[in-house]
């Protein structure tokens, strides 16, 4: 039975510290390695568990090169026997764009679990030695499999996962599908099936970039013009993703541009800026609906695509 967890540390709020113990907002993320963090959990002290830091940033700063060595990194742990489980720990920021990043380019058979924190380390009220404890309980879960975020207890699916608050500690929701299961006592308490492995309804992308794609998000909103679609255009962008209105309406001037850039060959996907829910019926082909998938979960759907040839 694989019983060792590696734990890949990025950054974010649970590596950041304050002056201030009180102060939960006035810190500086991404200052604490990843082992220090583990090691602040003593109720991990004598499990199989070992770190590595990939990176050391504040997500908010995420970028694509970030990206491609974490993918590798976990791909490389996940494939050791000895491995049943990786948590990577990251910021909130942009965690449910790396989620869906990964789930698309690995989608494991074994858990990828990601976690962060709201509460910097040196919090009077820290919430990541919890979240990382959690996060191990589902690694090594062995019905567990796929890329999952794991916070304030609950476990959320890669496709569903949406940062929705900017302070409270459940920051993470998963929209109409709900979480996965929760965590409780070290224990799972399971609400539905386990997403399986890189299933999610989809194939997983081939993944060797020589170079990104820029794929650009634009928004539908009152007083929207057509004028930055027409300059992402003549500035030589790949592809673009409309966070639409609603259940996908687009306001007409932004939607006149948007087809001149799909009659120029620039793909454009669709997708709404409510904050949950799945676009409803046919849309033309001139600009498919990415489903339930956010602006930020479809640019990554998008690139992935274009690398892919597609
Ligand atoms: C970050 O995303 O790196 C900072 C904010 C956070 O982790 O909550």
């Amino acid at each position: 039975m694989p019983s060792t967890v590696v734990i890949l540390g990025t950054g974010g709020t649970i590596a950041g510290t304050a002056t201030n113990p009180s102060d939960n907002v006035g810190y500086t993320a991404a200052q604490r390695g990843v082992a220090d963090l583990v090691a602040a959990v003593p109720a991990l002290q004598g499990q199989a568990l070992e770190t590595e830091q990939v990176a050391q940033l504040d997500s908010k700063d995420m970028d694509h090169a970030t990206w491609q060595r974490l993918a590798q990194r976990a791909a490389h742990h996940l494939a050791r026997p000895e491995v049943c489980g990786v948590v990577v720990t990251h910021g909130t920021d942009t965690m449910e764009e790396t989620a869906w990043f990964l789930q698309r380019v690995l989608g494991p058979d074994k858990p990828l679990v990601l976690t962060g924190a709201m509460r910097p380390a040196t919090a009077l009220q820290t919430d990541g030695p919890q979240n990382i404890l959690d996060a191990i309980t589902v690694a090594r879960e062995p019905a567990a499999c796929g890329v999952v975020v794991v916070f304030a207890g609950q476990v959320h699916a890669a496709q569903d996962v949406r940062k929705l608050h900017t302070y409270r500690l459940d920051a993470f929701g998963s929209g109409d599908a709900g979480p996965i299961a929760r965590v409780e006592e070290g224990r799972l308490r399971r609400h539905r099936t386990w997403p399986v492995g890189s299933g999610l309804g989809l194939a997983r992308i081939a993944f060797e970039p020589a170079s990104w794609p820029r794929v650009e998000v634009v928004t539908s909103h009152a007083g929207a013009s057509g004028r930055l679609v027409d300059a992402l255009v003549a500035d030589g962008v790949d592809g673009l993703v409309v966070a639409a209105t609603g259940n996908g309406s687009l306001h007409q001037a932004l939607e006149l541009a948007l087809r001149r850039a799909a009659t120029a060959g620039i793909p454009v996907m669709r997708c709404t800026r409510c904050a949950s829910g799945a676009l409803i019926g046919a849309f033309d082909a001139a600009m498919p609906a990415a489903a339930s998938l956010s602006p930020w979960a479809a640019r990554v759907e998008l690139m992935l695509s274009l690398l892919a040839g597609g």
